[in-house]
């Protein structure tokens, strides 16, 4: 069923587990994330970033946002568990307004990237836009910097505990992303992962809210080595270690996002045939087993969150 984000997330805050917000920009990861969700008896959110709205909509970014919504709907009406549809990283009014319009569950307003007062009164706007529509709010404070990010120490790019607070309060927003030290992509920590997981209690302790972390691919190991063995080229890749994203939710977060390990894993089932079948030209015999194989990676992340039989 179609369902409101705020409605799963405030279950997994009152129950203690977290919920997967998974990434897809077509229609074979969306199919794959719901029937997951399916088999596992688990609520689940489906999100869509400002690019993948645009690819969608092969550059028309609003016919994207209606075309997201439709797929979602259609599949949620087909299945018992609870589906949200989600914008993710939303840095622009349009998107938002896109997303509003074509009517997701929830948006995210990110303007991480900016001064904290001009963060608070863009947030601030965006949920007296989205709250009379029944949509709910996500923001993020502190920055996800990448290991190659140029930053003067770790400290000036993490979330502060205190200034969450005062945010969360003016703001009046439903769900806090804390930058605590993860980053998107498979190239997440250089030597040994940190997470700062004093600073996600205090996050959690001062505004009670459902909290999220972003950057929360694992990068499985032999998903990589799959890929490199059909040509990939990717070396080095680190995700965040298990036990840290176990102690993240038993921390307070709530919704977990996850879109580089899908990527990984379609990526390297595509290869895989792409090698095997040289013949092969049907589209449906080299997408479908990057389907399947996403299917087992979402089930199995919704059993790591803690959210399987939740729904
Ligand atoms: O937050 C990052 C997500 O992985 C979406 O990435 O902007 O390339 O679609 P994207
Ligand atoms: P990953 O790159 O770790 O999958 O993070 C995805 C994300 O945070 C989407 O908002
Ligand atoms: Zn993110």
């Amino acid at each position: 069923m179609y369902a409101s984000t705020k409605e799963i997330l405030e279950k997994a805050n009152r129950e203690g587990y977290a919920v997967g917000a998974f990434n897809f920009n077509n229609m074979e990861f969306l199919e794959a994330i719901i029937e997951a969700a399916e088999a596992e008896k688990a609520p689940i959110i489906v999100a869509t970033s400002e690019g993948a709205l645009k690819y969608l909509g092969n550059g028309d970014p609003y016919r994207g946002a209606k075309l997201a919504y439709v797929m979602v709907k259609t599949l949620a009406d087909s299945v018992s568990v609870p589906v949200a549809l989600h914008l993710d990283h939303g840095k622009h009014m349009e998107f938002i307004l896109y997303a509003l319009q074509a009517g997701y569950s929830s948006v995210m307003i990110d303007l991480s990237d900016k001064p904290f007062e001009e963060n608070l009164e863009g947030t601030k706007k965006v949920v007296e836009l989205a709250h009379p529509l029944g949509i709910s709010v996500e923001a993020e404070l502190g920055k996800l910097a990448g290991v190659e990010d140029n930053v003067a120490s770790r400290e000036s790019v993490l979330v502060d505990p205190e200034e969450a607070k005062e945010f969360v309060e003016k703001t009046g927003v439903d769900f806090l992303a804390p930058a605590i030290g993860t980053s998107h992509g498979a190239f997440k920590f250089k030597g040994e992962a940190k997470l700062d997981f004093d600073r996600l209690k205090k996050v959690k302790e001062s505004t009670k809210l459902p909290l999220v972390l972003h950057g929360a691919s694992m990068v499985p190991e032999d998903k990589v080595e799959l890929a490199n063995k059909y040509g990939a080229e990717i070396k080095g890749a680190k995700g965040v270690p298990g036990d840290a994203l176990k102690k993240a939710i038993e921390f307070g977060i709530n919704k977990v996002n996850v879109d580089t390990d899908l990527r990984i894993t379609f990526m390297a089932a595509l290869r895989k045939v792409l090698d095997e079948k040289r013949s092969e030209i049907d589209p449906r015999k080299l997408l479908g087993p990057g389907r399947e194989a996403l299917v087992e990676i979402v089930r199995d992340r919704i059993r790591f969150l803690g959210s399987s039989g939740k729904a």
